[in-house]
């Protein structure tokens, strides 16, 4: 099993956006995959009830802390975590093979960066870990176009772009259309995890 989490500091990121969209990318290459649902608000634990409720087959379970140990051997696990947690956050990063950290535009949001990448500093990491930051929500403007930039200047690789779409926010519920999978796709490829 490998297990991916999708962490920040920060809320609104696109922390679950990112979990679902890799979820779903690996679920749909045939592999088996649980995601775990940290959050106390429970938005990727809605998500799949909202599926369910609708008649939509998710290509992986969700579950909440209280059912981790129903998970049982699964190819990948993904851990959506909550914000402002950061004892989560370290003890999520501790259990993870690849962590994946996404942020929005804008200077603030990487000046921001920093408590998360200070809270994974403290401490020890698995051998071997991969570390990606995943820009969300550009747009086509000059505070999005500065983003790889200035993540590139701070040494933060950065493995996926992920396009302002209201589609991702319409798809909670549901699956996210192929066309705008292509990022959490690149996300995998760049870490070299084999969808
Ligand atoms: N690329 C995007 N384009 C449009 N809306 C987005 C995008 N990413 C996230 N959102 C919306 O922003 C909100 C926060 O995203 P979410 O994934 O729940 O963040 P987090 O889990 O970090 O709090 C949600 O309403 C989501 O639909
Ligand atoms: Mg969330």
């Amino acid at each position: 099993m490998k297990t991916i989490s999708v962490l920040s500091k920060k809320g609104g990121v696109g922390k679950t956006l990112t979990s679902i969209g890799v979820a779903q990318v690996l679920g749909e290459a045939g592999h088996t995959v649980a995601l775990l649902d940290r959050d106390p608000e429970g938005t990727a634990t809605s998500w799949a009830y909202n599926a369910q409720e609708a008649g939509t087959a998710l290509p992986y379970r969700v579950v909440g802390p209280m059912q981790a140990t129903t998970i049982g051997a699964v190819d990948f696990l993904i851990v959506d975590t909550p914000p402002n947690d950061k004892r989560t956050l370290q003890d999520t990063a501790k259990q993870s093979e690849v962590l994946l950290v996404p942020l929005l535009p804008g200077s603030g949001e990487v000046d921001r960066l920093e408590e998360t990448v200070t809270a994974l500093s403290e401490v020890t990491l698995p051998d071997g870990v991969q570390l990606g930051f995943v820009l969300n929500r550009l747009e086509n403007d000059g505070v999005s176009r500065a983003m790889p930039d200035a993540l590139a200047q701070l040494g933060y690789p950065v493995v996926a772009h992920v396009r302002k779409s209201v589609d991702y926010q319409r798809s909670f519920g549901g699956l996210i259309p192929g066309h705008l999978l292509a990022p959490f796709r690149e996300a995998l490829n760049e870490l070299g995890v084999k969808a």
